[in-house]
């Protein structure tokens, strides 16, 4: 029989090539190769496993041209480059990488915080060009965590990562979720549960974005919805740059609708919208959320045990990271 085909589309933690290799033929491709639809469709015909990235359109297109594809495992815990339903119907196996990064990222998610809110880029950036004259009454005045109330729409591993850590600094806690967590991790968190978006947005201080991106929550954050908000709140946005009508709130942003905005994430990445780029107190990072190395390696390691046990024919409800819609 022959080994199975396996390509990992760009370099990752080697950890991850090394266990695939101990079984598979692996193939590694280089950053961007595999960015683009048809190359993607037109050259996966020898593998039998994908381990993609978010930037790989894994389309239904793709998949109907190679219906030989076992299964595709996502480097990311989100995977909206990839039609799980067409995957499904052509009966090919789906998986992500949940839980393992939701630390790493709610980190991010309270840097993006705390560098919005105490102007850390701007005062550092100061620094460096020798304008610090030395400690100033009124220099740098920020916006104080401690008391304050954020909204978390996406109430999921993520966003209790970051409820917890919120909770830590004394800000009261406000969420939104498809399902309602139940009294007891309510009360862990002390966090008061909004069946109603816009009452939520209404109230928050800080506003934390980090549910999936699905058709239903493209655009979550319109103008109308910014239009809601508080003009001295501050949004943070780790989960997808979807969720937000980007240049509406970078119009927010300038014209003083919203105090600050701090994100991960992009609508169109790796462009930016250059009126984000120029509006006042915002901290913008390169979709780093999930980047730390203990991190990576574990979502290395998840994407490619599911890739093997695929392959190797294990039953796929014995596949803890298996995605499925209905
Ligand atoms: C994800 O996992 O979905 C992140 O956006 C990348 O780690």
């Amino acid at each position: 029989m022959l080994t199975p085909r396996v390509l990992i589309t760009e370099p990752i933690d080697q950890a991850a090539v090394d266990y695939l290799r101990t079984k598979f033929e692996v193939v590694v491709g280089q950053r961007g190769q595999w960015d683009d639809e048809s190359y993607l469709a037109s050259n996966l015909g020898s593998f039998d496993g994908l381990l993609s990235m978010l930037s790989n359109p894994v389309t239904e297109k793709v998949l109907r041209q190679n219906p030989q594809l076992k299964v595709v495992a996502n480097y990311a815990v989100g995977y909206n480059n990839i039609d799980v339903k067409a995957a499904q119907s052509l009966g090919i196996a789906v998986a992500n990488t949940p839980d393992v990064l939701s630390e790493a990222t709610a980190d991010i998610a309270l840097g993006l915080l705390l560098g919005v809110c105490r102007r850390l880029c701007e005062s550092e950036k100061d620094l460096r060009n020798g304008l610090f004259d030395g400690w100033h009454p009124q220099g740098y005045l920020g916006i104080e965590l401690y008391g304050k109330k954020a909204g978390i729409i996406g109430m999921g591993r993520i966003g209790k990562a970051i409820a917890r850590r919120l909770y830590g600094f004394g800000i009261k806690i406000a969420y939104h979720n498809r399902n309602r967590l139940n009294s007891e991790i309510e009360q862990q968190y002390q966090a008061e549960w909004y069946d109603d978006t816009d009452t939520l947005l209404r109230e928050c201080d800080f506003l934390f974005l980090s549910c999936p991106l699905t058709p239903e929550t493209h655009h979550l954050l319109s103008r109308e919805r910014l239009g809601l908000m508080k003009p001295s709140a501050v949004v943070i946005n780790t989960g997808r740059g979807s969720l937000v009508d980007e240049h509406e709130l970078a119009k927010a942003l300038h014209s003083g609708h919203i105090a600050g905005a701090g994100m991960d994430v992009f609508e169109f990445e790796p462009k930016i919208d250059p009126l984000l780029l120029s509006a006042p107190n915002t901290m913008l990072l390169p979709h780093i959320g999930s980047g730390t190395t203990e991190t990576r390696r574990k979502m290395g390691l998840m994407a490619a045990q599911a890739i093997q046990a695929v392959l190797d024919g294990n039953p796929l409800e014995s596949i803890p990271n298996l995605v499925s819609i209905n």
